[in-house]
């Protein structure tokens, strides 16, 4: 493209070191690495990427003095549709108790109990805390209301803020069924799906002992699938299951959690497309066990870095702290951390128009305070996210 071509909207310059993940521009590497570099922005989208004194010549001119430009993080799990707060829950936890999922009745009366003006607050409050933190696109799921009313009002309120929505209706068995568990997979799969999938995109359930066991999780997956819904599950989280293996028999976009793990499912996962969504806020706020991040890539699956921010398991909306966690404690390197929460994320919402930075993608992209994306690792903690654009406006 030349300055003549099309009106240009915006070069960003002086980028010390463009992460792009496409392989086919800079370094060759899976990140794509251009040093020295601008993006040109036309509208919502990025239009061209290079070396900055290749860069087509415009009034239109920002300076990025050095700082590292990457495409913005893509969070693909989170369950912001919550209300009420569970800080005694974290500090019996840290005391020593160990985390149980039992917790999540606790959010569903806090949930059930507030108002749509509460719920959709504390959504946007969660938002722009992330987006500071440099995601420009969020998955979020219901999962806390557990009636037909409370599950489709959440995904209403989602729904006026993001695409990727998820209908978690079986998230656990709700308290009001606990003496017919089988009752409530009918309305899950019945009543409520019907109120609840003309606002979601995707059907996730918990498969976990104590929650919907493979054959319940099969059912409910395949109801939602004949729905237009596409699957997802929280899988092998807290133990063994059958949850990864089901999610690659119907090619869900994403098993998440993946922190108990069979070589078999290691192999399922290598075998399919899903692709394994990790979730290091989770592992750190139950003192639990790491997910084995090393052992995935090298047997070749694609890996995903979220958050999993929610009031019980992981109360974080930082992706740059899931970052520094995995390649820490998951035996990550930086740039395949960086690749899993920008890509990988993405790859997990089966979209390709975000989480890179190439000709024709979104121009998502966020600027560091830093001359690399290494030092999201290397220096944890520290708020180095200075600029975030979205769809071509700067935000932060
Ligand atoms: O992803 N695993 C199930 N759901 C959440 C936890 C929800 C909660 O404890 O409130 C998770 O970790
Ligand atoms: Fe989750």
């Amino acid at each position: 493209m030349s300055s003549t071509d099309t009106a240009v909207s915006t070069v960003i310059t002086g980028i010390s070191t463009l992460v792009t993940n496409d392989p086919s521009l800079g370094d060759g590497s899976p990140l794509g690495l251009v040093r020295d570099a601008a993006v040109v922005i036309e509208g919502d989208r990025v239009v061209w990427t290079g070396e900055s004194s290749k860069a087509p010549a415009t009034d239109n001119r920002v300076d990025a003095g050095g700082r590292a430009v990457l495409p913005g993080f893509v969070d693909s799990h989170s369950h912001l549709l919550f209300a009420g707060d569970r800080t005694e829950e974290f500090n019996a936890r840290m005391s020593g108790r160990a985390y149980s999922a039992g917790g999540i009745r606790t959010t569903v009366a806090a949930t059930r109990a507030a108002s749509d003006e509460e719920l959709e607050a504390g959504l946007v409050r969660h938002l722009a805390e992330a987006l500071r933190q440099g995601t420009t696109t969020f998955e979020t799921k219901s999962g806390y209301g557990l009636t037909v009313a409370d599950e489709a009002r959440a995904l209403r309120i989602a729904a006026r803020h993001t695409d990727e929505v998820t209908y978690l209706g079986a998230h656990i068995v709700s308290p009001d069924f606990a003496d017919d568990p089988a009752a409530y997979v009918d309305l899950v799969t019945g009543e409520m799906l019907d109120a609840c999938a003309p606002h979601a995109r995707w059907i996730d359930v918990f498969c976990e002992k104590g929650a919907f066991d493979g054959d319940q999780a099969r059912a409910i997956l395949t109801a939602g699938r004949a729905r237009g819904l596409h699957p997802r599950i929280h899988a092998n989280q807290l133990s063994y299951g059958p949850g990864v293996r089901l999610a690659v028999e119907l090619d869900a976009a994403s098993a998440d959690h993946c922190t108990h793990l069979t070589d078999a499912d290691v192999d399922a996962l290598a075998s399919g497309r899903t692709v394994a969504t990790l979730l290091p806020g989770a592992e750190f706020s139950t003192r639990a066990a790491w997910p084995d991040a090393r052992r995935l890539l090298d047997a070749g699956v694609t890996v995903a870095l979220s958050t999993d921010c929610n009031p019980g398991s992981s109360f974080t909306s930082s992706v740059p702290f899931c970052v520094a966690l995995a390649v820490r404690d998951m035996g990550m390197t930086p740039d395949e951390a960086v690749w899993s929460a920008t890509a990988g994320g993405a790859a997990a919402l089966r979209r390709d128009d975000i989480g890179r930075l190439a000709p024709g993608a979104r121009a998502d992209l966020l600027l560091l305070d830093a001359p690399s994306h290494v030092h999201l690792a290397y220096r944890p903690g520290v708020p180095l996210v200075s600029q975030v654009w979205r769809r071509g406006v700067r935000e932060v």
